[in-house]
């Protein structure tokens, strides 16, 4: 920069304004100082610096009085012409009254190629910006500006800048500083130009979607009244609710969200919200009941039609109807409000083996409607409760959903598959099933999206489930358990006749006698073609058959067709491998047993090593805390009764293996395999491949009862066992075992470990 002489000058302070160079000016002599600095120019210079909340800017510009007059108010004021920046120096005593002070004349440099640079960048900039502005015809102006220095200047003219930065522009005496800071704001102003376009152009498509959308629901609207459907217009809601026979209290919010619709604005966002409401709550099946006189005999010949077999299950079930019979009649309550209630049934057993069926059945033998929730897989609490009306797209939960499908206040609701729910729930929906399983809270149901209680108390909940296992306790405790074991092949081939086989022949467009299935092809499909406790795959097989029929009848072959044995293998493919029990008990340490999962009994097997190292044996294949102390207890009896059998002593470590790693295991159950194995492996005695076991076992030696003796004895006879070895005290389980497969068994009953060695290892 370059520095001029210093010059004394009068200040004229400006408050609340900046003068840049080459601005021309007027300025109103509102103060003393203001009138004493305009006396006193002599010859018409003088210092011009902004006065911001009572301080003088470092810089000012020095002014040439161009014209002197009054504002049209009466203020006296003049016409200043800016020359160039000058430094506020320190006062000095002058002549008048006025402020004096040496003032420092700044005058830009001479530029430099970055700063030519900058100014073309920063002309650019305001061009652009004042295009945006509409200030187009400015333009010209900025082309006619002098150099960098003045360019920069002139930004102080957009009318946006603020007052600190207009003294920050004034104050920067450096040119490229100067222009660096101009620029920055102008792009900056740009910037926020730009956003604004965006939003406005935002705002206006919504406006544009929001007018589309109210025009295209007026039309839809007229085009259902126009069809005669829907459409219903407020009045019509009103009729409708007229006619309901809702409570007392659901009336009265109805009645207050009618008078919200009416003030609402029709076409408004909450309008069609409280519609919405309102037509769900008129769906409810308000005051709709099926019979509530239950005819025990009735349900009974129906359950009978239904399903084959089952008679424990259908006493059970007869019996719970019963109770609710009495309780109705002689109107036995719970609590003081007089309702009644009773358990909830769960029906829990292998897939296919008819649970669903079954609560479909009962409904039917009630003469009530039937719901399935199918609660399988569903996460959050919402599902069962409802989202809040506040929640966008928000509706009601299952339970509403149900009664609405089943078109009555007193159905039979299916919760299906109850066990699938726990495992991967969030937010703690249980709860809410908890309430509606729960007779004294069932009255009172609350859904999240109605917002009134709901009575439940006159619905039949029946929960499935596969296992109990994964049921949290609190839901099981309010359940009665009916389980369901498996079907024996003769069991099974009895329900293909009475039952499956008439359906798919139906449902593939036959006659009932164009199929014939000669005798024994049933019992052949399920004992070689399935491995299953229910029949679910037995029925999808028959279906295959008729399927297959259907196609050479319409082919035009002349019914009926018949299917024997040795068509099997061409119309159903390979038979299911069976499990080689010989070919897994290749050697020595290896035992059979029998376990129960959610897909009912099956065969396990147990293989037993000794690896290096001590201590407690070595366990792998799933398994759970009460398998590794059963193992140790094997372990120990080991010692004790080996001998007997020429078992050597253990020289290391017992590794004791479940294949099948990837199902977890836990019980006691496998102890008696489990010590059979290790003996085996001790004594080099291989154990019999035709025997499988089960049986907890004391240290004494003692055979403990277990559990689901039904279910693993038909396993072992699907996988072609011929001796199954339980302990003495399931002895009365066993009545529990079809006759067919009683018959085709050898089962002993064992009281110590010793007759189940006897039994089952092959001789020295
Ligand atoms: N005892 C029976 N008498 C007649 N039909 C039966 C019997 N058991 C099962 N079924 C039939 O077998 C099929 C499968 O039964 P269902 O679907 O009820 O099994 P589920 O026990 O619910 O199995 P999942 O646990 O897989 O849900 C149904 O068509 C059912 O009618
Ligand atoms: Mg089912």
């Amino acid at each position: 920069m370059t520095v001029t002489d210093v010059r004394v000058l009068p200040v004229l302070p400006v408050p609340d304004g900046v003068v840049l160079p080459d601005m021309v000016v007027t300025v109103a002599l509102e103060s003393d100082e203001a009138r004493a600095a305009t006396d006193s120019a002599a010859d018409g210079d003088l210092l011009v610096v902004p006065r911001v909340e009572g301080r003088f800017a470092r810089v000012g510009v020095i002014g040439h009085i161009e014209n002197r007059g009054t504002l049209p108010n009466g203020t006296p004021a003049l016409t200043v012409r800016a020359l160039g920046r000058a430094r506020v120096g320190s006062g000095v005593v002058g002549a008048t009254a006025a402020l004096w002070v040496e003032a420092e004349p700044v005058d830009d440099e001479p530029t430099t190629e970055e700063q030519d640079e900058m100014a073309r960048r920063l002309r650019a900039a305001a061009k652009n910006l004042l295009a945006k502005v509409g200030g187009r015809p400015l333009t010209a102006a900025i082309d006619d500006l002098d150099g960098p220095g003045p360019l920069a200047d002139a930004v102080g003219y957009w009318p946006d800048l603020t007052l600190d930065r207009r003294v920050e522009l004034l104050e920067t005496t450096d040119v490229g500083e100067r222009l660096r800071l101009a620029l920055s704001w102008v792009e900056e102003a740009l910037a926020e130009i730009e956003l604004r376009d965006e939003i406005s152009r935002k705002v206006t498509e919504d406006l544009d979607r929001n007018q589309r959308e109210a025009l295209l629901q007026r039309q839809m609207q007229a085009i259902k009244q126009e069809l005669g459907e829907g459409g219903e217009s407020d009045d019509d809601l009103r009729t409708r609710f007229d006619a309901l026979d809702l409570p007392e209290t659901v009336r009265s919010v109805v009645a207050k969200e009618l008078d919200r619709l009416d003030s609402a604005p029709a076409e408004s966002t909450e309008a069609s919200w409280i519609r919405t409401w309102l037509e769900t709550v008129a769906e409810v099946p308000w005051g709709v009941r099926s019979a509530e006189e239950i005819d025990l005999d009735v349900a009974r010949a129906v359950l009978d039609a239904d399903h084959t077999g089952l008679d424990k299950v259908k006493d059970r079930l007869i019996e719970h109807l019963a109770v609710r019979k009495l309780r109705i009649e002689r109107q036995v309550s719970d609590d003081r409000a007089g309702r009644r209630s009773g358990a909830i049934l769960a029906l829990v057993g292998p897939p296919g083996v008819g649970k669903t069926s079954l609560g479909e059945s009962v409904a039917r033998s009630l003469g009530r409607n039937f719901v399935r929730m199918a609660l399988g897989g569903i996460r959050d609490e919402a599902e069962i409760r409802g989202h809040r009306r506040t929640y966008v797209g928000a509706r009601p939960g299952r339970l509403v959903r149900g009664l609405v499908e089943a078109g009555s206040m007193n159905p039979v609701i299916l919760l299906d598959e109850i066990d699938k729910v726990g495992a991967d729930w969030r937010g703690d929906p249980s709860s809410a099933l908890l309430e509606v399983l729960d007779p004294a809270q069932n009255h009172s149901f609350r859904d999240h999206y109605l917002e009134f209680e709901l009575d439940l108390s006159d619905v039949v909940f029946i929960a499935t489930a596969n296992v109990l296992e994964t049921i949290p306790g609190p839901l099981l405790d309010r359940m009665e358990i009916i389980t369901l074991e498996g079907y024996s092949e003769q069991e099974k081939a009895t329900i293909a006749h009475d039952h499956l086989l008439p359906r798919v022949v139906t449902r593939n467009g036959l006659l009932p006698n164009e199929l014939e299935l000669v005798d024994g092809v049933v019992e052949r499909i399920a004992t070689d073609w399935t491995r299953e406790a229910g029949v679910r795959r037995l029925e999808r097989l028959l279906d295959t058959l008729a399927r297959k029929a259907a196609t050479r009848v319409a082919g035009g072959e002349a019914p009926p067709v018949r299917v024997g044995v040795d068509d099997l293998g061409d119309m159903l493919g390979r038979p299911t491998p069976r499990v080689q029990t010989d070919e897994r008990i290749d050697r020595p340490g290896i035992a059979t047993g029998l376990a129960v999962t959610g897909n009912g009994g099956d065969v396990l097997f147990v293989e037993t090593a000794v690896v290096d190292g001590e201590g407690e044996p070595l366990l792998t294949g799933q398994l759970g805390e009460v398998m590794k102390e059963s193992a140790a207890l094997a372990r120990s009896l080991v010692t004790s009764v080996g001998d007997r059998y020429g078992a050597r002593s253990v020289q290391g470590r017992l590794h004791v293996h479940f294949p099948a790693g990837a199902v977890p295991k836990d019980g006691p159950s496998a102890g008696v395999t489990m010590t059979t194995a290790m003996i085996s492996l001790l004594s080099g005695r291989k154990v019999r491949s035709d025997v499988a076991m089960t049986g907890e076992i004391s240290l004494q030696g003692r055979v403990l009862p277990i559990g689901g003796v039904k279910e693993k004895v038909l396993a072992a006879h699907r996988a072609g066992i011929r001796t199954v070895i339980v302990p003495v005290d399931n002895g009365d389980d066993l009545e529990d075992v079809p006759d067919d497969v009683r018959d085709a068994l050898d089962i002993h009953l064992a009281t110590h470990i010793a007759e189940v060695l006897d039994l089952a290892l092959e001789p020295a």
